[in-house]
């Protein structure tokens, strides 16, 4: 497992984090957690109350609801923000396909990282259009 310093590089390094300056960068690291994964460890379930929110740091999920695989998530990319944001169950399972690590923020913390960061709420909206337009069939040109 990493350490503070270490996840504060290894957040450098995710697109999601780039905009993000050195100071704040820390903050966040300090505000979440790495927790590793097995294959076909069960990260998310679909129905359950949301309470966490996901970035994969390194690793392989797959979003699948009812046994349809969604979508195949990798390093960089983040999943769990849905029920964070309507407060609705879980919409679809997510598992990790090879072992995986994710950097782990609660809700409140989640909340306090798209309030004051901006920049990082874009990222989010346009993943989601993106994820949206998938899911009906329209994908982004
Ligand atoms: P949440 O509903 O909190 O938990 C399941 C997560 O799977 C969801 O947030 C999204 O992050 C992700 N997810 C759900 N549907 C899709 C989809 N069609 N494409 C990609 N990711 C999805």
């Amino acid at each position: 497992m990493a350490g503070a310093s270490d996840t504060v590089s290894l957040l450098a390094n995710v697109p999601f984090f780039a905009s993000l300056d050195e100071k704040r960068r820390k903050a966040m690291a300090s505000s979440g957690r790495e927790q590793s994964y097995k294959q076909e460890d069960k990260i998310v379930d679909e129905g359950a109350t949301g309470v966490g929110f996901f970035l994969i740091l390194s690793g392989t999920t797959e979003v699948r609801r009812g046994g349809k695989v969604l979508a195949k998530l990798g390093k960089g990319q983040f999943f769990g923000e849905m029920s964070l944001i309507d407060g609705s169950p879980r919409s679809a399972d997510v598992f990790a396909t090879s072992p995986t690590t994710c950097w782990v923020l609660t809700s409140w913390a989640f909340e306090s990282l798209v309030k004051s960061n901006p920049e990082i709420a874009l990222v989010m909206l346009k993943e989601m259009a993106k994820r949206l337009r998938g899911a009906q069939g329209t994908p982004a040109s």
